[in-house]
């Protein structure tokens, strides 16, 4: 199979370029910068990426140069672009117009990378640079420029070295597909990656892997590691794989059984359903510390996980430890790393610590994006409606579902609010994050007439901003009127308030689908609220769906009210016990996904 290597050098677009590779149906690695010539000899092109250091920065970092003499295709983005000018005795320095954002590229010579353009042509790129290429290396020609970048697109046709200055891989770039499609020509490439020959070849390489040995697969519930077991037991027999998925009590309603079922359906045998709740309800009771949740659950785990390895007799000759890592897990930006995922909670564990210092791990889909685990779950017959999931947190359902032991009253504060809107903030405290720390605040909820999202929003950000008493804003879409708040306090991890938020769960889950902005949207938390508004009964719920690639940072989703209505009226009609319905109009940051 062909492949096209992509030095990282920091960029946060690397993982996107890779994946836009991928999606021209060529097969791309990302590889570390440090990554030496001779290594790099079966792939059929290089790309440099873009990263945040200046090449003449002390410590900058830098490129093996005898790569430019394998006679590969190299194209240089951005970083990689001004190295490729240093690299070849250009010349690359601070420059006085930084240019950021959307920029007309002139075509001024249609070659190589921008062969299937006209010359004289313009097109819309995306820039973000402060340094400019002043001096062009000998053997190489522009090929286009914008009005304060000269030396933009820079190609030397006779080693099939291109480099350009902004991003191609950003959708603001017009057709940045197009000239990586041009690079990949150049690279003379078989367009032969697919989702289908992955699974051929995974199959093989998973037999040669595990021999006459056996398999044991920890099943969260997961895409990832649901998709890891349906793969391992087509490759190897379902004798030969062992998957175990606790029930914490904490999973979506349903969701124990249809994941269960869902892998039986496709043949499945060798999984073992270990009904742990009652363990957990009774380990959690009368806990109401976040983080003191979170340990017990996860130390609970590890001794299920021993009971079940003693019985299994996890014998590392005999067993190898499958895991659902999947490739943007493997890789942190700036340099390649293999994060060992499963370290920080199941290492305690004697027999699967053997198995790991053993090196005794398969990791079957560490090769792909979540996308292409998604494909590969869909070709395994598992269903749509499982493999298009949102990311769930380990501790589930636990972590929507704040605890108080003591009332925690709120303050008023003076807020400036624009006509026919209240504020309340309520007695209640939730997660954020704000600069590099995380805080512990209370929300602010707004009534009255809802302006629209977009107003919202920015009122939200207004807020945040100028009262540290709090970090985050709400919405509240029930009771029309704000009348008190009360702190619901002494509320821990109950089966009965977990099940109201099940079905609340559903109830928006249900609807988002319906509606298809399901898809659309990263993750949706209900959670549930130990506040109790205007003397009705039950306590509250918040909804969070937001958009984000890989949550580091999210923007608010906003639903069409009528869905929000939808649901309000659906909660009233199945009589849950709850008070009011809130929507979290707050980005991350200032707050987080999760409530806690
Ligand atoms: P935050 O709330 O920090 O969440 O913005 C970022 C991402 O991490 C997930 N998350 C967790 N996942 N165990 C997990 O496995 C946890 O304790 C946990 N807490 C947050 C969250 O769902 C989001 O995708």
């Amino acid at each position: 199979m062909h492949k096209i290597a992509i030095l990282d050098y920091g960029s946060q677009l690397t993982h996107l370029l890779a994946t836009e590779v991928r999606r021209l149906g060529v097969y791309s690695e990302i590889l570390e910068p440090e990554v030496t010539a001779s290594e790099l000899k079966d792939y059929q092109g290089i790309i440099l990426s873009g990263g945040p250091n200046s090449v003449y920065e002390q410590g900058a970092p830098q490129v093996d140069s005898a790569i430019f003499e394998l006679g590969l295709p190299i194209l240089g983005i951005c970083y990689g672009h001004q190295l490729i000018v240093q690299e070849m005795g250009g010349k690359v320095e601070s420059g006085h117009t930084k240019e950021y954002g959307k920029a007309k590229l002139h075509i001024d010579n249609a070659e190589g990378i921008l062969s299937s353009f006209t010359q004289g042509e313009d097109t819309q790129v995306w820039m973000s640079h402060g340094d400019n290429v002043t001096k062009l290396p000998e053997g190489f020609k522009g090929l286009g420029s914008t009005s304060d970048c000269q030396y933009c697109v820079l190609g030397n046709d006779d080693r099939k070295i291109y480099s350009i200055q902004f991003h191609l891989e950003v959708v603001h770039t017009e057709r940045g597909i197009e000239m990586l499609k041009n690079f990949l020509d150049v690279c003379q490439v078989n367009y032969d990656w697919s989702i289908e020959n992955f699974l051929e070849e995974k199959l093989e390489a998973i037999r040669a892997q595990v021999g006459d040995k056996k398999v044991f697969l920890l099943v969260s519930g997961g895409v990832d590691s649901t998709v890891a077991f349906a793969l391992l037991d087509r490759a190897i027999g379902h004798e030969n794989v062992y998957g175990m998925f606790v029930d914490t009590g904490f999973m979506r309603y349903g969701e124990v059984d249809f994941v269960a079922e869902s892998l039986r359906s496709i043949g499945v045998k060798n999984l073992r359903v270990y009904d742990g709740s009652a363990k957990y309800f009774e380990a959690l009771k009368e806990v109401y510390d976040p983080e003191a949740k979170r340990k017990i659950i996860g130390d609970l785990f590890l001794d299920i996980q021993k009971e079940v390895s003693d019985e299994l007799n996890l014998n590392p000759d005999e067993w190898l430890l499958g895991q659902g890592t999947i490739y943007p897990d493997t890789i942190e930006s700036g340099g390649t790393k293999h994060a060992d995922k499963i370290k920080t909670h199941h290492n305690r564990v004697p027999q699967i610590e053997e198995l790991i210092a053993q090196g005794k791990i398969i990791e079957p889909i560490a090769d792909l994006y979540k996308d292409e685990v998604r494909q590969l779950g869909e070709l395994l017959d598992l269903p749509a409606h499982l493999v298009h999931r949102h990311p769930f947190p380990g501790p589930g359902l636990a972590v929507r579902t704040l605890c108080m032991e003591h009332p925690e009253p709120a303050e008023a504060i003076n807020l400036n609010l624009p006509a026919g809107i209240q504020g309340h903030v309520l007695p209640v405290k939730s997660v954020g994050v704000q600069g590099d720390g995380r805080t512990y605040r209370h929300p602010l909820a707004l009534s009255g007439n809802f302006p629209s999202f977009a107003e919202a929003l920015d009122l939200s950000t207004t807020l945040t901003n100028r009262h540290f008493a709090i970090n985050r804003v709400l919405w509240q879409f029930a009771p029309d009127q704000f009348v008190n708040a009360e702190s619901v306090a002494h509320t821990y991890l109950t089966p009965e308030r977990i099940e109201v938020l099940q079905k609340a769960d559903k109830i928006f889950n249900d609807l988002i689908q319906k509606s298809g902005d399901h898809q659309k949207i990263w993750q949706a938390p209900v959670v549930l609220v130990p506040v109790q508004i205007n003397d009705l009964p039950g306590e509250s719920i918040v909804l969070r769906p937001i958009s984000s690639r890989e949550a580091m940072t999210a923007d608010v989703y906003p639903l069409a009210q009528e869905i929000i209505q939808e649901f309000v009226t659906q909660i009233r009609a199945q009589n849950l016990p709850i008070s009011g319905v809130f929507y979290d109009l707050t980005h991350k940051p200032p707050g987080t996904i999760e409530w806690e």
